[in-house]
């Protein structure tokens, strides 16, 4: 099923709103809610622990995409397993053991999703397609929301080759706009992270104008 799923990253909504902004992109046609868990050490800045996670938990309807830009992981991956997460995503740079991270997120009952800064070249991930459910591939060095997309479609085509048959997403994330979307598309991506560009500095007043910004995508 190569349909596109979009991910809006509740990075860019209101953080004193958030059980409404996730109901209005759910509601206007979001896949996903992508949580983006980051550690003031992996990336420069700090956003949500798994007590924030538990606390969205019941407001998502859809699929809880959290996405790990902390090391080391393994010491949290209980606590995110507690919180409700559907889907933890850890980044191959994040330690030396990808492949026990990976299986002890889906020991712990959820699925797992590697990512790939961009200076990671595809190879990093090809010893794991038969374990994860998504590889997400960084187009902006991860930390902030609002940077501009760096074409990394060439890494996107050889890891879309090389999934081939197996049940396996790929996701992108970081300057997905309505001109950049299409063109990862063609690459081979199927998952879709918009933050700035589904919230753009929106309110929950306006929930039909998440609608018309998740339809550009
Ligand atoms: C960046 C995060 C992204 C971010 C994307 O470190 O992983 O999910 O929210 O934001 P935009 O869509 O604004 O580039
Ligand atoms: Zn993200």
């Amino acid at each position: 099923d190569r349909r596109i799923r979009i991910a809006p990253s509740i990075l860019s909504a209101d953080f004193a709103d958030f059980g409404a902004e996730i109901r209005a992109v759910e509601d206007q046609g979001a896949d996903w809610v992508h949580i983006d868990v980051m550690d003031g050490h992996f990336v420069p800045n700090l956003t949500f622990g798994p007590q924030a996670v538990s606390a969205f938990r019941p407001h998502v309807k859809t699929l809880m995409d959290v996405h790990l830009m902390i090391a080391p992981v393994d010491p949290y991956i209980a606590a995110f397993a507690d919180a409700g997460a559907d889907r933890l995503t850890a980044h191959v740079e994040a330690g030396p053991h990808i492949h026990r991270t990976v299986q002890a997120i889906r020991d712990a009952g959820m699925t797992a999703g590697v990512a790939l800064n961009p200076a990671t070249p595809a190879e990093a991930a090809m010893h794991l397609l038969d374990l994860v459910d998504l590889v997400l591939v960084m187009t902006v060095n991860p930390g902030f929301g609002g940077q501009s997309f760096i074409d990394l479609t060439d890494k996107i085509a050889t890891l879309r080759a090389a999934i081939g048959d197996r049940p396996v997403h790929i996701q992108v994330d970081g300057g997905i706009t309505p001109e950049t979307a299409p063109r990862v598309a063609r690459a081979g991506a199927d998952a879709l992270v918009a933050g700035s560009a589904v919230f753009r500095g929106g309110s929950v007043d306006a929930p039909e104008a998440y609608g018309r910004n998740i339809a550009a995508l």
